[in-house]
């Protein structure tokens, strides 16, 4: 048999491997995930196939699938990277870029809100810059626009922003806030991909979006990231950044795309220094395997049925918690936003007649996942309290959410069923936990 006969086989027995389904079919009680990996054949056989390539660096798939989410966002470029922490790291490093025009420098300040993902964080702090913190609207878990105008100060140089949960912020009165204080602009869209504003995709409005492809999120190629950008300049350093630091752009496995490999001058390099090894850039090795590729470009296929199935697992919940807003915050979003929700997040109200911790141990009790809104106020986190920064205001919504807020599940993986067991354990933990019953006015004539 030749390989291309052989590899036939295989990749016919992986697709009957595939079809069988390992799971036992789910009943009441059993747990509701609130995220997790949908997969079917097609990505095993991607995964499989780049398996028998051996080419294990990031290759053919891995261009393939950043074109086809180029296609998909209508930008220009996407660069694949490891995890969608990297993607920030590249993204803010990137903007600290000495190929830039006015890069940022340590000491620039960044405005950011407080409740957030460590990894959004992380890298402003990294690069030597100086976060600006702003509280959060209750319901939607994005940043105050009326606070990150009033973060803006003479330092300012950036605006950092994660579409929380998938809900998207006001992306036009952002923009115009960068644009007048010269700031520039990232969408942490890790929560968010296949959310639009005003129909077009989140993560495209800013000089770069960052997403994440572990496997909570909307699509997955188990690890895996991208930074987003419609801006030459901006992926050629996001590029340099990611791989080593280097000038040189050739494709692993590729030399001399430049023409001039042995002809350039840079810096106080001796002149036709191998432009393989010359780094315009303070870099990392951030690349995806292509194996990892492989897998994501299958699921980009998937996606816009994802999102949909996203959205009637939200709309389910919400029809069936409404009846409980007495009692919890329900998600709150702008009219000009499609979201494709990464969760349903829900604030105990402080007058309810349960605390959230209560809530969270009875559904888990009851094998329903809930998981809190990643760091809550981060300045409370170990790791974060003596970070160098400024905070606007008083973050009173940030700790409120740290104290009030979780959510549940709303990915593609759960069914009506899950759905409505979720919805009624909700009621049964209320019938509970009913108010105490207001005492009766006193009745005339009687002490
Ligand atoms: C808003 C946000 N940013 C960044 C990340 C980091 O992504 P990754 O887990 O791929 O590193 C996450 C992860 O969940 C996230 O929710």
């Amino acid at each position: 048999m030749t390989r291309e006969e052989i590899k036939g086989q295989i990749l016919h027995l992986v697709r009957q491997y595939a079809q069988v389904d390992p799971r036992p079919s789910w009943r009441p009680g059993d747990k509701v995930p609130y995220a997790g990996r949908v997969l079917g054949a097609e990505e095993m056989i991607n995964l499989v196939e780049a398996s028998l390539e051996c080419w294990l660096t990031l290759g053919g798939f891995g261009e393939r699938f950043e074109k086809g989410l180029e296609t998909m966002l209508g930008v220009r470029d996407v660069i694949l990277v490891n995890s969608g922490s990297s993607a920030n790291l590249v993204a803010l490093s990137a903007l600290c870029s000495e190929m830039l025009k006015e890069p940022l420098r340590p000491g620039d300040e960044v405005v950011t809100p407080a409740v957030t993902f460590p990894t959004t964080l992380a890298p402003i702090v990294q690069n030597g810059l100086i976060p600006v913190f702003v509280d959060c609207d209750l319901g939607t878990y994005n940043a105050n626009v009326e606070q990150i105008e009033a973060a803006i100060g003479p330092k300012t140089r950036a605006i950092v922003l994660p579409h929380t949960l998938g809900n998207v912020f006001d992306v036009d009165r952002v923009s115009a806030v960068a644009k007048k204080a010269g700031a520039m602009f990232v969408e942490d869209t890790c929560d968010a991909l296949g959310s639009t504003w005003n129909g077009k995709p989140v993560g495209t409005f800013g000089d770069y979006g960052t997403i994440s492809f572990y496997p909570a999120h909307h699509i997955t190629m188990g690890e895996g990231g991208a930074v987003v950008t419609s801006k030459a300049l901006h992926a050629r350093v996001a590029r340099s950044v990611r791989d080593w630091g280097r000038d040189c752009w050739c494709d692993p496995g590729v030399s001399n795309t430049c023409q001039k490999r042995f002809g350039w001058q840079l810096g106080d390099l001796p002149k036709g220094y191998d432009h393989k090894y010359i780094y315009s850039n303070i870099g990392y090795n951030l690349k995806p395997t292509d194996l990892q590729a492989a897998v994501g470009l299958a699921q980009l296929d998937r996606l816009p049925e994802f999102v949909r199935r996203r959205r009637a697992n939200f709309d389910r919940l919400y029809a069936g918690l409404r009846d409980l807003e007495e009692h919890f915050i329900l998600p709150v979003w702008d009219a000009r936003a499609e979201v494709s929700w990464f969760a349903f997040p829900l604030t105990v109200r402080p007058k309810a007649p349960f605390t959230r911790d209560e809530v969270v141990r009875q559904l888990e009790s009851k094998q329903i996942e809930t998981r809190m809104i990643f760091a809550g106020n981060v300045l409370r986190q170990p790791a974060y309290r003596k970070i160098a920064r400024r905070v606007v205001g008083e973050l009173r919504n940030t700790d409120l959410v740290m104290t009030n807020t979780f959510f549940v599940g709303v990915y593609p993986g759960l069914t009506d069923a899950m759905i409505d067991y979720v919805v009624e354990e909700f009621h049964a933990f209320a019938r509970g936990h009913r108010a105490a019953p207001a005492a009766l006015p006193p009745v005339e004539g009687f002490e």
